[in-house]
C-alpha cells in the first residue's frame, strides 16, 4: 500500500468522479457500494473533506447515517471489467444483494474505517463524517429542479433522482493506493485476509505455477481473438447529473457525452445522440417506452451493430434483456431502437451493451 497526498491526485480523482466512482459503507456485517458522479475534495474548519451528495431513498444513506463513515474507491485504469462493476453498482439498490460479490470485487479492510478499499479500484480515501446537510429545495433554482429532480419514478427505483440530497462531509483520515503486494494470500471478494503461509510451495514452485498461468492466459487470448469476431463495450447511460430518467427530448452531443459511463473506444465510431423515455399506464398496465439513437460518426458503414437493454426490477435486478436486430448504420446516418416494456415487474431498464463486428 502506498500512502499518497490527495493533492497530487486530484486531477486523477475529479476526472474519474465525472465517469463514476464507487463509494463503500460496512453497517455490522453489510458491506455496500454505491456509484457516484458528484462530490467535492476542499477544506472546512482546516480539515480537507470529500464531501458527496447522497440521495435519501439510496440503501447508502442509511449505511452511512448508521456508521458516520465511507470510503472512496477510484479507479487508475477504467478497464471494460471496472466500468460495468461501477455501472451495475450505480443501478443496484444492495438492500437485499450484495453487489460488490456480484461484480467479483476483492476487498480489503480499511485502516482507520470498518468501510472496506477495493483493490481493483485502488486509490482509496477513507473518510468519517463529522457533519452533514440537507439540501434547501427552496434555494435550488427551478431548472435544476427540473432536470436533476424528476418526480416520475418512485424513489424506490434505484434509477430514481426524485429525492434530494444529503451532503455528507467526510474528513479524509487516511488516502492510499492498493499495491499487488497488499492481497497476497487473499482470496477473491473474501473481504477478510486469509493466510498466506497456509501452503508449504517453495519460490521455484511458485515461479512456476505462476508462468504456467501467464502462458495459459496468453493461449487463451490468442484464441479467444482468432476465433471471437464479436467487440462487445458495455456501457451504462445512469448517471446522477441524467435526466435520462425523465427526459423525453433528444439529448446534444455533449450531455450524452456526460451522461454516458462507458469505454470510450465504442464511442469512437458512435455517438448516442438519443434517448427518450417514458413510463405510462396502458389498458391499467404499466408501460416503459424508451428508443436509443446511435449514430455513424465514420465515413465508412458501420456493419452488425447490435444494442442490448436489461430490463431491471425494482431492486435492479436484470429480470430480462432485449436485443435489437442487427443493423448496418450508414455513415452519418443513424438507428434508432424503440422497445417497450411491459412486464408487471419491470420497474426500468438500462443500456447494456453495444455491440459491433471486428474489423478484419
Ligand atoms: C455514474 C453514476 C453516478 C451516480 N452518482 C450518484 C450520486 O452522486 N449521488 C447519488 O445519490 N446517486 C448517484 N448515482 C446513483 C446510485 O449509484 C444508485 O442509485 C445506486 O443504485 C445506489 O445504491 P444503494 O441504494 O445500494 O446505495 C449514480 C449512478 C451512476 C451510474
Amino acid at each position: 500500500m502506498k500512502q499518497i497526498d490527495i493533492n497530487e491526485y486530484l486531477p486523477k480523482i475529479m476526472g474519474e468522479l465525472k465517469k463514476g466512482i464507487l463509494v463503500n459503507t460496512k453497517n455490522g456485517d453489510k458491506t455496500n457500494s454505491m456509484t457516484i458522479g458528484w462530490g467535492q475534495v476542499g477544506i472546512e474548519w482546516g480539515k480537507m473533506f470529500f464531501s458527496i451528495y447522497v440521495r435519501h431513498g439510496r440503501f447508502t444513506h442509511e449505511q452511512i447515517e448508521a456508521t458516520k463513515e465511507f470510503t472512496v474507491s477510484v479507479p487508475l485504469e477504467r478497464t471494460p471489467e471496472v466500468a460495468k462493476a461501477i455501472g451495475y453498482i450505480g443501478s443496484r439498490n444492495g438492500r437485499e444483494i450484495d453487489k460488490l460479490t456480484d461484480m467479483n470485487l476483492t476487498l480489503s479492510d480499511g485502516k482507520e474505517v470498518k468501510s472496506p478499499a477495493i483493490k481493483e479500484l485502488p486509490l482509496t480515501i477513507e473518510c468519517k463524517v463529522i457533519y452533514s446537510q440537507e439540501q434547501n429545495i427552496d434555494n435550488i433554482p427551478q431548472e435544476i429542479k427540473d432536470s436533476c429532480y424528476p418526480q416520475d419514478v418512485p424513489s424506490d427505483n434505484p434509477m430514481a433522482n426524485r429525492d434530494y440530497h444529503t451532503v455528507y462531509y467526510g474528513e479524509i483520515v487516511n488516502a492510499y493506493i492498493l499495491e499487488e503486494s497488499d492481497f497476497a494470500g487473499v482470496g477473491v471478494n473474501s473481504g477478510t485476509t486469509v493466510n498466506a503461509e497456509s501452503g508449504n510451495k517453495s519460490p521455484k514452485a511458485l515461479w512456476i505455477t505462476l508462468l504456467s498461468i501467464l502462458l495459459l492466459l496468453a493461449c487463451g487470448s490468442y484464441i479467444y481473438n482468432k476465433f471471437n469476431k464479436t467487440q462487445t463495450y458495455s456501457t451504462v447511460v445512469r448517471e446522477e447529473m441524467s435526466t435520462v430518467y425523465s427526459n423525453t427530448g433528444l439529448m446534444n452531443d455533449s450531455r450524452v457525452e456526460k451522461f454516458v459511463n462507458t469505454n470510450p473506444k465504442i464511442l469512437e465510431s458512435v455517438a448516442i445522440t438519443g434517448i427518450k423515455e417514458s413510463y405510462s399506464r396502458v389498458n391499467g398496465k404499466q408501460t416503459i417506452d424508451a428508443a436509443i439513437t446511435l449514430q455513424n460518426k465514420t465515413d465508412k458503414p458501420l456493419n452488425d451493430i447490435e444494442v442490448v437493454i436489461n430490463v431491471l426490477d425494482k431492486r435492479g435486478r436484470v429480470i430480462d434483456d432485449i436485443d435489437s436486430e442487427d443493423r448496418t448504420i450508414e455513415p452519418n446516418s443513424d438507428y434508432t431502437f424503440n422497445i417497450q416494456i411491459t412486464d408487471e415487474k419491470a420497474a426500468s431498464w438500462e443500456l447494456a451493451e453495444i455491440k459491433k463486428e471486428k474489423e478484419e
